[in-house]
Parts: structure tokens; sequence; C-alpha cells
């Protein structure tokens, strides 16, 4: 059965922008430096073609579009529904966006730079995931840069407990208690795996990147890639 976020998150796709930044905290922060990477990391004043993988209701292909004024930005995501809030959401870049319902696990659109977020951890299986990222390094033009915005835990011992408590911790403010917080990562725990920072940092150099990065890190959330 396909990913549907309505399943998953328990939530209604009208709501995912406001719910999905109470149940991870780190999301307006790791936008915030995800696009001053990707300014950084690639010219302003050229075309480009930007992959969003999992782009959802469009909220991070718009912050590119924004970002990267020549940009195009092709939205990859299985679920129907979530593109249609995106279509509605980035109507004003016209065809400078583009909505393909088709799974990030296919092989890409060439391309100058591919971006997602809270996205890829849907991927539970490491060598499925690793799959992804030999796509991604394929797809794209040398120079081109990967900058994954997620999720990575520590596979054991203090350090795991220590990422889900700093987890808990930044739901407070929005209103969730501890049980809430813990009963939300049990129910995602089906569908969702955060490997840890070496394992994803491994897989992206297995990919062929020479020199795999974690560009930006507020645990449990992080900004890895490379540059091609
Ligand atoms: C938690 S949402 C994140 C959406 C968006 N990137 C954001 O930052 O708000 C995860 C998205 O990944 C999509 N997704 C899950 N598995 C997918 C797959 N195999 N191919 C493409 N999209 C997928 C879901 O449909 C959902 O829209």
């Amino acid at each position: 059965m396909a990913h549907s976020v309505e399943g998953h998150l328990k939530l209604n796709v009208a709501d995912y922008d406001k719910l999905i930044r109470q149940l991870v905290p780190g999301y307006a922060a790791m936008r915030t430096a995800h696009m001053a990477l990707l300014k950084k990391l690639l010219p302003a004043d050229r075309r480009s073609v930007v992959l969003d993988l999992g782009g959802g209701t469009g909220a991070l292909a718009e912050a590119v579009a924004e970002t990267l004024p020549l940009a195009e930005v092709e939205i990859w995501d299985t679920d129907p529904a979530m593109l249609a809030v995106a279509r509605e959401r980035c109507a004003r870049f016209g065809g400078r966006i583009r909505y393909l319902e088709r799974s990030f696990a296919n092989p890409l659109t060439p391309c100058d730079a591919v971006v997602a977020c809270i996205a890829l951890h849907h991927v539970k299986d490491l060598a499925a995931k690793g799959s992804i990222y030999r796509n991604i390094f394929a797809a794209l033009r040398p120079g081109g840069v990967f900058l994954n915005a997620d999720t990575a835990i520590a596979a054991g011992g203090a350090l795991r407990e220590f990422s889900y408590q700093e987890w808990v911790n930044a739901m407070a403010p929005h209103g969730l208690t501890e049980a809430q917080a813990r009963a939300h990562f049990a129910s995602w725990a089906h569908e969702d795996y955060y490997p840890p920072l070496a394992t994803e940092l491994r897989l992206v150099g297995e990919a062929g990147f020479a020199d795999p990065e974690c560009f930006w890190r507020e645990i449990p959330f992080l900004i890895l890639g490379g540059i091609k």
C-alpha cells in the first residue's frame, strides 16, 4: 500500500503544515538552515533544476523557488492528497514547479540539486535507502548538491535515549506531554526509521559522494548529504 500521511500521522492533510511543526519542532530551524545552505552551494543567478523528494504539501519546494528565483523544482510524492495541497500553495510559480505522483525510489531526473525534508526516513530498509542515494548521485550533475533534512538517532545506549528525550522536550512547548510524544514515536516506528548519523554518512559515501557531510545538527534533527 502506498504511504499516506493521513494514515501515518493520523492528521488531515489540510492540518499538516501546522501539526508537523509541533511533531517535528526542528522543522522551522531546518528549513532556514536548508535554504541558507542551498543558496551558498547553488548559484542563484543561474538556471537550475532541483528535485524535492517526498515534497508533500510543497512547503520546501516553495522555499526553494523563493530562494533560487531561476530554479525549476520537481516535487516527487506518492500521495495525491499532499500533491493537491502543494499545487494550490505553489500556483503562483506556474510552470517553475512540477508535480510528479511518483516514488522517489525510481531513477531520478537529471538535476543540479536534490533536497528532501523528513521524507526519506520512511525508507526503513537500508539497502533500499542506499539505492535511493545512488540514484540521487547518478541524477546530479558534477558539482550538484544533495541536502537531506531529517532525523538521525543513535543505535542504542545513553545517546539514543538522550535523542528521544530532546525530541520530547522540544515538543513540550507545543503542548504535547511526554506520554503523547512517546506514543507518537511508538506508532511512527511501524513506518519510519531514523538511522544513526554514522550509518547515514556511510550510505551517502557508498552512493559515490566523496565527502559525506552533516551540514547542520540539532539532535535529533540534521541536514546531511554531499556535493558530487
Ligand atoms: C512527513 S511528509 C514530509 C513532507 C514535506 N517534505 C515536508 O517537509 O513537509 C513525508 C512525505 O513523503 C511522501 N512519501 C513517502 N514515501 C514516498 C515514496 N516512496 N515516494 C515519494 N514520496 C513518498 C509522503 O507521501 C509525504 O508527503
